[in-house]
């Protein structure tokens, strides 16, 4: 299941999964978006299921994991990739001195929340399968480690859900579900804009080797181009 799956980053990661011959499901919280969406993918010959679903609410996280399910029978994998980022990219634009609480709510609600309730509702599932690779899509934004200025509800909600990737890690323990998150870089989408440096294709590639890593593989980790990265 790859969240905010509609276009973007997830959607790229929709798309690469598919190639490899995953069946990768496209997650949109509007479902026509992500028929539209898929129907890209089609000249390729590749033709992801769509889902509805809105990860800030329950009750569509828990229809869209009933209705995979439904229809598969498993979930062995979830990339936590939907976010949204509301507010400007310097201190002048976006001051920590304005930030709306409700903002920062909704911020929250999606960016961390959202891959809360969405971990919750698989890991059970996956214990069962006794496989799981849950990839959180953070951000450099939410590193403690660089904190700088600017977008705060954003910066905030990442290293929150940097905490979210350690907390669900440390309690699985070494368990066969590997939970991590990855910062894609500064990528060419909506959120990331026209001037960013990385195209979609190399924003997901670190996405796409945390959704198949081996049972060698690391867990608990912060990775920026397949390398571990400070928290
Ligand atoms: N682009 C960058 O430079 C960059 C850098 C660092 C990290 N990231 C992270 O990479 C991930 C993908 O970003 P992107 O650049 O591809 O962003 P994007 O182009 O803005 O796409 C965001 C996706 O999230 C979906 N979404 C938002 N709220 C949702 C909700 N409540 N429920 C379900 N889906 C929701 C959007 O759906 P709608 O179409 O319905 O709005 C859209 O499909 C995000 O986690 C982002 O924080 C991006």
């Amino acid at each position: 299941m790859v969240t905010g799956a509609n276009r973007g980053i997830g959607l790229e990661i929709v798309k690469q999964l598919s190639r490899g011959g995953m069946l990768a499901v496209l997650c949109s919280r509007d479902v026509e978006k992500g028929k539209q969406a898929a129907s890209k993918l089609a000249s390729e010959g590749l033709e992801p299921p769509v889902v509805a679903l809105d990860v800030t609410d329950d009750a569509s996280v828990a229809n869209a994991v009933a209705e995979v399910m439904h229809l598969f029978g498993r979930i062995d994998v979830l990339v936590n990739n939907a976010a949204i980022q509301r507010e400007g990219m310097t201190a002048e634009q976006a001051s920590v001195l304005d930030v709306a609480p409700e903002l920062a709510l909704e911020v929250f609600n999606a960016n961390t929340l959202g891959p809360l309730r969405l971990t919750k509702a698989v890991v059970p599932i996956m214990r069962q399968g006794g496989y799981g690779r849950i990839v959180n899509i953070s951000s450099g934004a939410g590193q403690l480690a660089e904190m700088a200025a600017g977008f705060p509800s954003y910066r905030m909600s990442k290293a929150a859900l940097n905490a979210l990737t350690k907390v669900t890690a440390a309690e699985l323990g070494p368990s066969p579900i590997k939970v991590n998150a990855m910062c894609p870089g500064w990528v060419r989408t909506d959120m990331g804009g026209p001037d960013a440096t990385r195209s979609v294709e190399q924003g997901a590639e670190t996405a796409i080797w945390l959704a198949t890593l081996p049972d060698t593989g690391p867990t608990g980790g912060f990775f920026r181009d397949k390398t571990p990265i400070p928290w």
